[in-house]
């Protein structure tokens, strides 16, 4: 069963049903039964949202009945922050700490699962009908707080890394109700990167409407790139003047943001009611980028909106489109958390990491079974990033007179350990290579047993209660399906994790990820978001599937074979390479520590002459 971390567990041998939902019997009075301070705190949500963003109002309404309230709830929580990160009459000093103190009270909420303040009483209750995992917003309320400080940005990757840390949490709750309740927003894993365009579509639309009210305070977050091409723009827009330049920022920004936002490709497969959602979503941020261009230099002074006839041409057919989609739909909805009492003293994180601190402590690695205690590595000899090629499991098994299916078992626990070790010694990155493009050429019945352990590790291992957060390389429209949901549910789950980022390899090939880095960057060209003229190797990075995925420094390979295999071409460009004579099964923590030191003894040059450590690679010389 999923452990809901943020939310208390739920008391004992609760079963972890659903109950389906007659079609149009569910409504949001049905959901909050007898309890009226409830009802009145989701009235208030519902109010809320409808003032600060009638388009989302507008949106929530076409998602099922039974989900709406979860939809106000979110949206008020999301509105209530803005606005407390946003008060320009206080201090920014004391808007922080409103922002802290509200999140910090959630998290306090959370654990008793009620609340005095309306807004935290609905979010409390969604978590707990839902079981959402709050937790994923806890990166995004920090950066609230932080935003209180003023932001500015260098240029456009900044600025969406900015935009994708405050909105995609939010979004990914509203994902995860639709997953709740049997009609999954899935999106490929190669629609993730569309995903976060549309996201950052609609946050910049956002900002080109508000963009008068924002320089009125004194707030100007447009990136200097898109600024500084246009000399005395900055000038201009703080001044509150419409000139050319003014003219010429706002249009690219504008042209910039319906790009984002023209993903059609982003809904294919998903839930025709989701796929409305989101395409809804779409048309109606267009629309506001038509009253934005339409507005000119009164763009500077008020908030432009639609047309009502504009927003009908939208809304009336969504409207008729949901309705279809859901009433042949029959919906689930799970049998909601409660909170077991008595209970003991809610743990907070002691890392700083913030306010809405996953109530369930995460546990520490556990020990070496002979107690061997972790090394201590100096940070200058500690790779930032380890890779390891898992082999010979086959051979362990066939040595032992097993099927080979038992060495993969068998493999597993050494998996295990390699990220006990890693815990242990903090390392930042640890990369697994577990099933690659080339493997499926094997027999059926191997390939099968790969995957049901991958499914059943990904769905009850003992890594999903270490500090670690779980990604996933490779392609994903080969593997099952339900493999697919399993893993991107847990690279949701614990995208906040502040521990090891451990990357599993499932159906990768470097020569694989490659190509299609390489369609992703042609594309990028044709959108005319990149020009061909300038792809810098940066570029090229960008458009990996994890563009923050750290050189490797250190591949090892372990069951004496001395190559790599198709993995990690291009982050293992210029890792030091170190070959094992074990079978993977017969690896524990211990082989790692060894792996690492001998990586502090090698000297590493990166083509320059004289030695340097063996992290750091040489100053550019500024060539030019
Ligand atoms: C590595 O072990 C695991 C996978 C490739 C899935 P092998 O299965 O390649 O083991 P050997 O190399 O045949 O012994
Ligand atoms: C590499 O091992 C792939 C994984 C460990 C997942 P293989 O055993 O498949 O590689 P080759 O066939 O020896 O190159
Ligand atoms: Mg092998």
């Amino acid at each position: 069963m999923r452990t809901i971390r943020t939310t208390p567990q739920p008391t004992t041998a609760e079963p972890d049903t659903v109950t389906r939902v007659p079609r149009g019997r569910a409504t949001a009075r049905s959901l909050t039964g007898g309890d009226p301070a409830l009802r009145e705190a989701y009235r208030l949500c519902r109010r809320t949202t409808r003032r600060h963003d009638p388009g989302i109002h507008a949106l929530i309404r076409l998602m099922p009945a039974v989900l709406r309230p979860a939809g106000w709830a979110l949206w008020a929580a999301a509105s209530v922050l803005d606005d407390l990160a946003d008060r320009r009459d206080v201090e920014p000093a004391e808007r922080a700490r409103r922002v802290e103190a509200w999140t910090e009270a959630l998290r306090r909420d959370l654990a008793a699962g009620t609340s005095t303040d309306p807004v935290r009483h609905a979010l409390v209750d969604t978590a707990l009908r839902w079981r959402l995992d709050l937790s994923g917003l806890r990166g995004a309320m920090i950066g609230a707080r932080e935003d209180t400080r003023g932001r500015s940005f260098a240029d456009w990757a900044e600025w969406r890394e900015w935009s994708n840390e405050g909105i995609v949490p939010w979004v990914d709750q509203v994902r995860h109700l639709f997953e709740q309740v049997g009609a999954p927003m899935t999106l490929r894993l190669e629609r993730r990167r569309d995903y976060e365009h549309f996201v950052n579509g609609a946050q910049l639309t956002d900002l080109l409407t508000d963009l008068g009210a924002d320089l009125a305070q004194g707030l100007l977050l447009l990136p200097h790139e898109a600024l500084d091409a246009r000399p005395g723009a900055e000038d201009d827009l703080r001044a509150r003047h419409w000139s050319p330049a003014v003219a010429a920022v706002v249009g690219e920004a504008t042209a910039l943001a319906r790009r984002w936002l023209t993903r059609p490709a982003m809904t294919r497969g998903m839930h025709p009611g989701a796929a409305t959602v989101l395409d809804t979503a779409a048309r109606l941020l267009r629309a506001q980028l038509d009253a934005v261009d339409a507005a000119g230099p009164a763009l500077l002074t008020r908030s432009p909106a639609p047309s009502l006839a504009a927003r009908g041409r939208v809304l009336v057919p969504a409207h008729v489109r949901s309705r279809l989609a859901w009433s042949l739909t029959p919906l689930s909805v799970p049998r909601p958390l409660t909170v077991p009492r008595p209970r003991g003293p809610v743990t907070s994180r002691e890392d700083g990491q913030g306010p809405v601190a996953e109530a369930t402590a995460l546990r520490p690695p556990p020990p070496h079974t002979e107690g061997v205690r972790p090394p201590r590595i100096a940070a200058d000899r500690m790779p930032a990033h380890v890779a390891i090629i898992m082999d010979g499991n086959g051979r362990w098994a066939e040595e032992r007179g097993l099927p080979r299916s038992e060495g993969h078992r068998a493999g597993t626990a050494a998996a295990y350990e390699m990220v006990y070790g890693a815990l242990e010694i903090g390392l930042r990155h640890l990369t697994l290579y577990a099933f690659s493009t080339e493997n499926w050429k094997r027999d059926g019945e191997e390939i099968k047993t790969i995957m049901e352990g991958v499914r059943r590790e990904v769905d009850e291992g003992p890594v999903r209660e270490l500090d670690v957060r779980q990604r996933w390389l490779g392609r994903c429209d080969r593997l099952p399906e339900d493999v697919v949901e399993a893993i991107d549910r847990e690279e949701r789950r614990t995208r906040s994790r502040t521990g090891l980022i451990l990357t599993v390899c499932l159906d990768y090939g470097g020569r694989d990820e490659v190509t299609r880095a390489a369609a992703a960057l042609a594309r990028a060209a044709r959108a005319g978001d990149v020009d061909p003229d300038l792809i810098g190797e940066d570029d090229f990075a960008r458009h990996l599937p994890h563009p923050d995925m750290p050189d490797v420094d250190l591949l090892w390979r372990t069951g004496d074979e001395q190559r790599t295999s198709n993995f990690l071409p291009w982050q293992a460009a210029y890792a030091e390479l170190y070959f094992t004579p074990h079978c993977w099964p017969d690896v524990d923590r211990r082989d790692l520590w060894q792996a690492v030191a001998e990586y502090g003894r090698r000297r590493r040059r990166f083509g320059a002459a004289p030695l340097i450590s063996p992290r750091r690679p040489p100053e550019d010389p500024g060539v030019g």
